[in-house]
């Protein structure tokens, strides 16, 4: 009678956990079962209604079904652990062939770029890299320059003036003021180019901005001539837009050098036969330069009876725009990814 009990109830026990699918309805099932208040125990409990013969024999099948049913429970726990993950495998599976996701690395500005570049040529040629200050004494961006207070030519550099109460101080408005702080600090010979930004009160358009950068070359030494100034820039030009380049020297004016000559390469679109982008001419004009006047020279203490130099200013937007075939100056200053991404080459 009490066997058939146990009967009943393995085989309840078995029809429960054979449709157990989930760890949940797993432990339900344990407890039911096999946990502290479960069909076991109670069964267990019975024992003492039992007679002394019986006890034996009962107690031992129960433990018997005891030991069944926990092999069982973990066989099936087994069978359902594996069935959850392969369902998991199925839902959440990586898709091994899927192309990977691209990681958005930043490049360097085109700007920056060309800043290296032509500070690499220069380098070849024995020229160091400085920089300076873009807020400046008037001293430096004019006096010093030759151009003195009141001299017509400070129009020209449509200067941005910070408020001072003493000295008369500007955002500078080209790299010029460090040619004097170069040979205020340095002994000749002197070979240095200076990248920098410099500010102008300008409108803004397709051809000007009222931020750019420039470049300013500055070598000084005995016996330094035209010639000198003549050929490094031809050399510059030929390493930056090509070696067929040919060049061009026109008189040009200012203040600062002596005589002074306006810089052109023939129109690297039409070959000189004259074109949109230089207007017709067959020439580009690309930077102003000149012999460093005697005053200047004088001023920083130089002697211009035995020292010559010649001096070079470069706006590094116009290079740009001409070697990539740019129309519009401002796009390098929006921030606009789709613009500057495309100028993605590696540089170190
Ligand atoms: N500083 C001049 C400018 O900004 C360029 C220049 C530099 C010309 C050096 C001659 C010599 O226009």
């Amino acid at each position: 009678m009490v066997t058939d009990q146990l009967d009943q109830l393995r085989r309840d026990a078995q029809k429960g956990l054979d449709s157990a699918a989930t760890t949940n309805e797993l432990s339900d099932w344990h407890a039911r079962y096999l946990g502290r208040k479960g069909a076991l125990t109670d069964a267990m409990r019975q024992l003492g209604a039992l007679s002394a013969e019986e006890r034996p024999a009962f107690g031992k099948a129960v433990n018997a079904l005891k030991t069944e049913l926990s092999e069982a429970f973990e066989a099936r726990q087994e069978i359902v652990r594996g069935a959850q993950l392969d369902a998991r495998l199925a839902t959440d599976a990586i898709d091994v062939t899927l192309p990977g996701r691209p990681l958005e690395l930043g490049t360097l500005h085109p700007i920056t770029q060309l800043i290296r570049e032509v500070s690499s040529i220069f380098a070849h040629l024995g020229f160091q890299t400085i920089e300076g200050p873009e807020v400046e004494d008037a001293y430096y961006a004019f006096d010093a320059l030759n151009i003195p207070k009141d001299h017509p030519a400070r129009d020209v550099w449509d200067t941005i003036f910070v408020q001072s109460e003493s000295r008369e101080i500007v955002l500078r408005p080209h790299t010029s003021p460090m040619q004097v702080r170069t040979m205020e600090r340095l002994k000749p010979p002197v070979r240095v180019i200076v990248p920098g930004r410099c500010y102008r009160y300008e409108a803004l358009d397709a051809t000007h901005e009222w931020h750019f950068q420039q470049v300013e070359g500055l070598a000084v030494d005995e016996h330094l001539t035209m010639t000198d100034l003549k050929g490094t820039l031809a050399e510059f030009a030929r390493q930056l837009f090509g070696p067929q380049r040919k060049v061009r020297f026109r008189c040009d004016y200012f203040p600062f050098v002596e005589p002074g000559v306006d810089f052109a390469i023939d129109c690297m679109v039409c070959h000189g036969d004259g074109c949109r982008v230089c207007k017709g001419t067959g020439w580009i004009e690309i930077l102003g330069a000149g012999m460093v006047h005697p005053n200047v020279l004088a001023n920083v203490g130089y002697d211009p009876d035995k020292y010559t130099g010649w001096a070079f200013g470069c706006g590094f937007e116009r290079l740009a725009m001409l070697k990539y075939g740019i129309t519009d100056i401002r796009a390098f200053y929006q921030s606009d990814l789709r613009f500057l991404s495309q100028f993605d080459r590696a540089t170190a």
